[in-house]
């Protein structure tokens, strides 16, 4: 009896694999577990429905708080971010390959399965997770190099419909792929793949076009606590109620579109579209309010720190000891970053206007309206620039 477990998403590719595994790859047991990383509600429901007619069992693994905490959360103390591209889909992937495993270690499984693509970013970070322990691995999709109409066809002779459960349509003919988390929504394919392409407003579903969005600002008050968002004008609300929460505001006003163009980690540059209306809020606030609080030397320094951060969340490689060594920097510095931002809301645009902390380095000192012995600035300005004046002064070390 051989039995292989699918990171199974209810999309087509993922859908097309467990056929795949039974008779290509000749495993008996196919198993399919869906992790739910605050994906829509119909589509979890999809996947359940499909992998109950398709599979031998299904598994579904509510990982919403684990990824808000252990994911979202560090994410926002390092002001995660490859590129301009909010680190959505890079972020869940490890998450949902650890629960993959687990399921897989549990089971007895001989393989461990994906469904991504020899192009992609997905497959690194599904295989470095996978690779952890000693079963058979198998990329059905990059393995056999299917076109999409090929998939398609395959799919129709084995009846795999795309019928919704919520009777939308499904998800069969549709132009896109997306790939969908509380934190952000990623659409690529199709002739989004032409960087000259322009959208159409319908591959947007979280945020209002710039047209459709109030002429009225909102005010918003975030409050942070370590580092973490904790309130939202002053109602506490747990890390997921949070997300949602701003996901809907900053929505609303068109918040949170990014149309870019990524640098894959295999060196192809690829289109992308993104929405993350709370992401793009959460880290407005975020880096205002450090600014405020850090030092100039810890601010300089944490910029690298973040970048190294964010470029191994890109790479799937979380579990390099180099990652949780930054993350122990991160958190120490975020120890003071507790206070409040404010933010005007308005067509697309998350501004902040002002920003409060009991740990602010601001000092009224600098007021023009506070009388102070300013002669003290006198010495560290003459050695200031005291190198350059040497190189510059007339028969200088700057003859050449
Ligand atoms: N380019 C992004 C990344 O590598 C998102 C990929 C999402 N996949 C999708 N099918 N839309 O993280």
């Amino acid at each position: 009896m051989k039995k292989v477990v699918l990171a199974y998403s209810g999309g087509l590719d993922t859908s097309v694999c467990i056929p795949l595994l039974r008779e290509h790859y000749g495993y008996d047991e196919v198993i399919a577990v869906t992790v739910d990383v605050g994906q829509p509600e119909e589509e979890l429901r999809d996947a359940q429905m499909r992998a109950e007619k398709l599979s031998d069992s299904f598994v579904l693994v509510d990982a919403k708080q684990e990824f808000v905490h252990h994911c979202i959360f560090p994410l926002i103390k390092a002001n995660g971010c490859y590129e301009g591209y909010v680190l959505g889909t890079a972020m869940a992937r490890p998450l949902i390959a650890r629960h993959v495993v687990e399921v897989a270690l549990r089971e007895g499984a001989n393989a461990i399965a994906h469904g991504c693509t020899g192009k992609g970013n997905d497959q690194l970070r599904f295989d470095a997770v996978f690779r952890t322990t000693d079963l058979e691995l198998i990329a059905p999709m990059r393995e056999l190099g299917l076109t999409r109409e090929e998939e398609k066809r395959y799919a129709a002779e084995h009846g795999i419909s795309f019928e919704s459960a919520g009777g939308s349509g499904g998800d069969m003919d549709k132009r896109w792929s997306v790939d969908e988390n509380m934190w952000s929504r990623s659409i690529e394919g199709s002739e989004l793949e032409d960087p000259a392409f322009s959208p159409p407003e319908e591959v947007f579903r979280w945020t209002a076009s710039i047209e459709e969005a109030p002429d009225e600002p909102e005010l918003l008050r975030l409050y942070f606590e370590c580092g973490v968002p904790v309130s939202v004008n002053g109602e506490e609300q747990d890390g997921v109620a949070l997300i949602r929460t701003l996901n809907a505001i900053g929505g609303k006003h068109g918040i949170g579109r990014t149309d870019m163009v990524e640098d894959r980690v295999l060196g192809y540059k690829a289109r992308e579209i993104y929405e993350h209306p709370a992401a793009t809020i959460l880290l407005e606030a975020h880096r205002d309010i450090e600014q405020l609080i850090l030092t100039r030397n810890e601010l300089r320094f944490k910029e690298m720190v973040d970048r190294a951060w964010s470029e191994l969340v890109y790479q799937g490689l979380v579990m390099d000891p180099l990652f949780d060594s930054l993350n122990a920097f991160i958190d120490k510095t975020q120890e003071r970053v507790t206070g409040t931002v404010y933010l005007k809301l308005n067509k697309g645009v998350a501004r902040v206007v002002g920003r409060e902390s009991p740990y602010a380095l601001y000092t009224k000192d600098v007021s023009f309206d506070v009388k102070r012995e300013q002669r003290t600035a006198e010495g560290f300005s003459f050695y200031h620039g005291f190198q350059s004046r040497l190189v510059r002064q007339p028969g200088g070390a700057g003859r050449v």
